[in-house]
C-alpha cells in the first residue's frame, strides 16, 4: 500500500510517499481502508521531534515509529478475532495515534475503542476532521473548564482546527461565545455561531471591559496575568495551545500561582485522550447539525508534506484534510 513515512526528524521534506506492507490487525484491532485523514499540530511536532522533551517517548535521535497522522475516517476492511463492535464494511472514524503506523496511508489500524460509526450525514472528509481537534475542545471546555449553560465564554484562536470546534461546542452547551481571530476570519467565526468576534489585530481582549466566566485558549500566546485580567471572579481559563517552552513553563508555574492566590483558575488542560464515549457524543452533535467540521484545504495523500507545511504556518482556517483516493 502507499503511505507517508519518515525516518528522520526535520522539515516536511523528510516525509516520503512510499510503498509499504499493509498492516495486519491484532486481536482487538481493526484494519481500516482509509478514505480521509486530517492533520494536527501534533503531526508536525512528531515530524520535527520538537519540543525536544517529547523525544523521550518518540525516539531520541530518530523517530521510533515511522507513520504520521492520528485522525482517520474510512471503511472497516477486516477485524481481529477479539473485536465485537465492528464488522467489515462499517463506515467509521476515530484515532490511530497509538499504533504509530499513522493515518496518512491507504490502510491504517487501531483498537476498536478508538473508533465510532460515522453518521451517514457526514462525509468522510468531515468525519476525519473531528477526532483530535474536537475531542480537545470538548474535554477542555467540559472537563477542565466545567462549562455551564448561560456562561460567557471566550475562545482564543477561534478560527483554527480546535478553536472552530470550541466555538460550536460551547454554543451547544448554551454559552454566549466570543471568538478571537484575525480580520479575515471574523465572518467565518460568526458563521459558525460566535455571538461576538474580536479582531486581535485591532483589539486586545485582555484590555476590554468585557469579562468572561470561561476562557478557552487554543493559541497559548498570552501571559497568565493577561488571561486572568479577562476573567470574571471565580472564572476559569483553560490553556490548550502551545507556542514555546518558556511560555509553557510560565503557564504551568504562573498559572498555579494565580490559581492558588486568587479566585480565578488558570492552567493547562491535560493532553486530550481519545474516549469512545466522547467520540460518540461528538458524532451525535454532528449528525444533529449542531456542530460542523470547518474544512480549509484538502490535499491528496502524495501531497501530505505540503499540507503539513501549510498547517505549520499557524494560520489554517479550520481543518486541513488529506484525501486517500
Ligand atoms: N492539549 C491538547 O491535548 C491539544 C490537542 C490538540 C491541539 N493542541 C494545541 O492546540 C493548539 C491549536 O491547535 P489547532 O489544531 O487549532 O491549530 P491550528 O489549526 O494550526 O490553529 C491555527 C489558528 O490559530 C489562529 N491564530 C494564530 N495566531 C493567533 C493569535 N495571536 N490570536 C488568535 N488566533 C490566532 C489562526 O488564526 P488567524 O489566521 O486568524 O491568525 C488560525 O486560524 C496548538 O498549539 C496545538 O498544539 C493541544
Amino acid at each position: 500500500m502507499k503511505a507517508i513515512r519518515y525516518n528522520d526528524y526535520g522539515a516536511p521534506d523528510v516525509l516520503r510517499y512510499q510503498e509499504i506492507e499493509k498492516p495486519i490487525p491484532e486481536d482487538k484491532e481493526i484494519l481500516i481502508k482509509v478514505k480521509s485523514a486530517s492533520v494536527n499540530p501534533l503531526d508536525w511536532h512528531m515530524m520535527r521531534g520538537r519540543p525536544l522533551f517529547m523525544r523521550v517517548s518518540t525516539g531520541l535521535s530518530k523517530p521510533k515509529h515511522n507513520g504520521l497522522g492520528a485522525d482517520v475516517s474510512g471503511v472497516v476492511e477486516s477485524v481481529g478475532a477479539g473485536v465485537t463492535k465492528f464488522s467489515p464494511g462499517d463506515e467509521v472514524f476515530g484515532d490511530v495515534f497509538e499504533t504509530g503506523l499513522g493515518s496518512l496511508a491507504e490502510f491504517a489500524k487501531t483498537r476498536e475503542d478508538k473508533l465510532v460509526l460515522k453518521p451517514k450525514e457526514l462525509s468522510f472528509d468531515e468525519a476525519a476532521a473531528v477526532p483530535v481537534a474536537a475531542i480537545t475542545a470538548l474535554q477542555g471546555l467540559r472537563d477542565t473548564g466545567r462549562i455551564q449553560s448561560g456562561q460567557s465564554v471566550l475562545v482564543n484562536g477561534a478560527s483554527g482546527g480546535v478553536g472552530s470546534f470550541a466555538v460550536q461546542i460551547a454554543k451547544s452547551f448554551g454559552a454566549q461565545v466570543t471568538g478571537v481571530c484575525s480580520t479575515r476570519n471574523l465572518k467565518l467565526i460568526e458563521s459558525i455561531g460566535a455571538d461576538h468576534a474580536i479582531d486581535y489585530t485591532k483589539e486586545d481582549f485582555a484590555n476590554k471591559e468585557d469579562k468572561y466566566d470561561l476562557i478557552f485558549d487554543a493559541v497559548g500566546n498570552r501571559s497568565v496575568p493577561d488571561l486572568a485580567k479577562a476573567l470574571k471572579l471565580n472564572g476559569r481559563c483553560v490553556i490548550a495551545g502551545f507556542t514555546n517552552m518558556s511560555r509553557l513553563m510560565h503557564h504551568i508555574f504562573r498559572g498555579a500561582w494565580e490559581s492558588k492566590t486568587s479566585s480565578k483558575w488558570v492552567g493547562l488542560m491535560p493532553t486530550a485522550h481519545m474516549e469512545q464515549k466522547d467520540l460518540e457524543f461528538l458524532a451525535d452533535l454532528l449528525a444533529a447539525n449542531k456542530v460542523h467540521s470547518v474544512i480549509d484545504r484538502v490535499y491528496p495523500l502524495e501531497k501530505a508534506a505540503e499540507a503539513i507545511e501549510y498547517l505549520e504556518t499557524g494560520h489554517a482556517r479550520g481543518k486541513v484534510v488529506i484525501q486517500i483516493s
